[in-house]
């Protein structure tokens, strides 16, 4: 039985109470916390950056799963490492040599993670999946909360569970947009272990947090 880990977005949080917001989540059963981060820019949003995360640091000891949706991104990875990031994602598009932008993460002995939007194929990382510890599938265009899931996204956790089991590789398939109470069994079955949620777990049952997390982790 793989263990399914809920990394809650705050992207749907309070952005006036992050710091009280974090510590319930931690409270309320969340493996990680999915930070994103959006320069306005690489996505036509603009959120926070590494002095934030810097002062959400000491709220929390759980995992600061960073998702850096920012063009460049290779110059600022010491920023977000310093800060308190525990993973780094970045996306193969926002980087000129994608193993070196790997390797400066794991010169700050931070987890690596590389997002394929819905219209980028597996091949654009696949000869970096044997390095990496997570592979962050985009189930919306990255940007904004509460958008809906693409179904069509399910074939290529299928097919990226399938690499993951016959060349035993470690990383972790975690699916991040429109997961909802509906489909998250299917992304579960189709070979996902992490899911992200911004929208389903800050406003379902009346915000019931504890509630929704734990609906989640049951399949
Ligand atoms: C979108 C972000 C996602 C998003 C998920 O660009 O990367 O993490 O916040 O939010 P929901 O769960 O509302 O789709
Ligand atoms: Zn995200």
């Amino acid at each position: 039985m793989k263990k399914i880990k809920i990394s809650p977005s705050i992207l749907s949080a309070d952005f006036s109470q992050l710091g009280r917001e974090i510590k319930n989540l931690e409270n309320s059963g969340a493996d990680m916390i999915h930070v994103d981060v959006m320069d306005g820019h690489f996505v036509p949003n603009l959120t926070i950056g590494p002095p934030v995360i810097k002062a959400l640091r000491k709220y929390t000891n759980i995992p600061f799963d960073v998702h850096l949706m920012i063009n460049p991104v290779h110059k600022y990875i010491k920023d977000y490492a310093e800060s308190g990031a525990d993973i780094i994602t970045i996306h193969p598009e926002a980087t000129s040599s994608l193993q070196e932008s790997i390797d400066e993460i794991k010169k700050y002995k931070k987890k690596v993670g590389l997002s394929l939007n819905p219209d980028t194929k597996i091949e654009v990382i696949e000869k970096y999946l044997d390095q990496i510890d997570l592979v962050l599938v985009m189930s919306v265009f990255p940007g904004f909360g509460g958008q809906k899931f693409i179904k069509n996204v399910l074939k290529k956790i299928e097919r990226l569970s399938e690499i993951k089991d016959k060349n035993s590789f470690k990383f972790d398939i975690e699916v991040d947009g429109g997961i909802n109470f509906s489909n998250f069994k299917e992304v579960l079955e189709a070979g996902a272990n992490v899911l992200v949620s911004g929208t389903t777990i800050f406003k379902e049952n009346n915000g019931d947090i504890k509630k929704n997390i734990n609906f989640l982790k049951t399949i």
